[in-house]
């Protein structure tokens, strides 16, 4: 299908794979249980939801609304929708962010690449919690090893990227989303058969609220927009590729539905084997890396589960940063006339230069701090918790206050212009309201701005 000279997805099936792929990843499976494990579990989990639901699901509309309706990259959205306007700034936050998150997210890929690859070899023949514990750090703090996944990781993201959206993207989604479900609920049903099941659902599940304080919720919130992929435009970049019946709303809910379920099932995984094993919640970016082998090597057919487990989650997390990459590459692509080969090299290119001193920042170059963090932590940290609230906090106040409510409700409702005209005003009460004031205060209090 064409419009004009770009394309579109092609299937309904297509937009919900390639959307839920971009939004389940990393974020869900690795980051998720490593936030909530860091900020004392259930609260942090009960956080989430709020910003997922109350304040994501809007900010995903808007993003929608914005993407379909002017059909272009995220520059050429605002320059059509506020010409001359200070709104446009907010693609630059965007294509920054996006960099920054492909940057560290490979590294974290390129791990699941090498475990896929130990998974094979059972780990060496090490079975012990405390033995792959071990492996792991001084795997992540080898250099060589993690910096060629990391590469290598990135070039299989050019692969697909160069070959467009149709093909590249929406074919590789299709198949792999449905299959990362199944096999997160098999790990499911054996985790709760652990013996430290009860105590990890407890740590998951029961929120303790004097671990509450303003960084829990300012991490809440950045990883909820991580999770969204929200609030840098990646958003408006693949609804720039939907047909004219995608439901945006039904759309916007199905994928915070799905986001969260992964998130939730990946911490019904986890907690209970850090339980079972003695394993450390608070243990950070490592987390999963060193708590999963442990379950594996603890079933039968720990070698086959392993191998499926780590591959999948690489192939979840190029779903993802083929998104991410997406934002630059049609921004090059559409507002410098470059080539798609050229703009997704440099794209990657990029990323590579970034992402090689974020694997690096757990091994020689562990001693460079920015405010006080590694490289890698804080690309982390300051993409989500800063510049993807900030986004989207810009967003919201643009498509609340600004956009003609005409185009918001002609892109929400389609052709049902007249019921449902309810369900409008809330979302733009959201989006005038509600989104930008909660942000505005996550920020104020957590950022100790006061
Ligand atoms: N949402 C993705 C995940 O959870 C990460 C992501 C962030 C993707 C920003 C695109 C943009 O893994």
């Amino acid at each position: 299908m064409n419009n004009g000279q770009r394309t579109q997805f092609a299937t309904r099936l297509g937009v919900i794979a390639t959307t839920v792929g971009s939004a389940v990843g990393l974020g869900n499976i690795w980051r998720f249980p490593y936030e909530a494990g860091v900020h004392g579990g259930g609260a942090f989990l009960l956080i989430d939801l709020f910003f997922i639901f109350i304040i994501g699901v809007p900010v995903v509309c808007a993003e929608f609304i914005i993407g379909r309706h002017t059909g272009s990259n995220i520059r050429g959205a605002f320059r059509s929708l506020a010409p001359g306007k200070a709104w446009g700034w907010v693609s630059y936050i965007g294509i920054t962010a996006s960099i920054l998150i492909l940057s560290f997210y490979s590294v974290v890929a390129g791990w699941t690449l090498e475990y896929t690859r130990r998974s094979v070899s059972g780990f060496g023949g090490i079975t012990t919690p405390e033995g792959l514990h071990d492996q792991f750090d001084t795997y992540a703090s080898s250099d060589i090893g993690p910096v060629i996944w990391t590469l290598v990781f990135l070039a299989a993201n050019y692969i697909i990227l160069v070959r467009g959206v149709q093909k590249g993207i929406e074919k590789m989604s299709n198949i792999l989303m449905p299959m990362l479900f199944i096999i997160l609920i098999i790990f499911v049903a054996n985790s709760l058969m652990m013996p430290g099941a009860a105590e990890g659902l407890k740590f998951l599940f029961m929120p303790d609220f004097s671990k509450v304080t303003p960084t829990v919720v300012l991490s809440a919130m950045g990883q909820a927009f991580f999770s969204l992929s929200l609030g840098l435009g990646c958003l408006i970049t693949y609804s720039s590729y939907f047909t004219k019946s995608t439901p945006l709303v039904r759309t916007a809910f199905i994928t915070a539905g799905l986001d969260t379920f992964v998130a939730i099932l990946a911490g019904i995984i986890i907690f209970p084997a850090v339980f079972t094993f003695g394993q450390e919640p608070a243990a950070g970016p490592k987390l999963v890396f060193e708590v999963l082998p442990s379950i594996f090597m603890h079933i039968g057919g720990g070698v086959f589960w392993s191998t499926l487990f780590f591959f999948l989650l690489f192939l979840a997390s190029i779903t993802s940063t083929i998104s991410m990459a997406e934002i630059s590459i049609a921004y090059f692509t559409e507002e410098f006339r470059l080539s798609r080969r050229t703009s997704t090299a440099l794209t990657i290119g990029i990323a590579m230069f970034l992402g090689t001193l974020c694997a690096l920042s757990f091994g020689s170059l562990n001693w460079l701090k920015v405010f006080g963090m590694t490289i890698f932590n804080f690309f982390d940290y300051f993409s989500s918790n800063i510049l993807l609230p900030v986004g989207g906090m810009i967003i919201s106040l643009f498509v609340g206050w600004i956009l003609d409510r005409g185009i918001i409700r002609r892109e929400l409702l389609g052709s049902r212009q007249i019921r449902n005209t309810f369900n409008v005003s809330i979302i733009v009460f959201c989006l005038r309201w509600l989104a930008p004031v909660c942000i505005g205060l996550v920020f104020i209090f957590g950022l100790g701005i006061f």
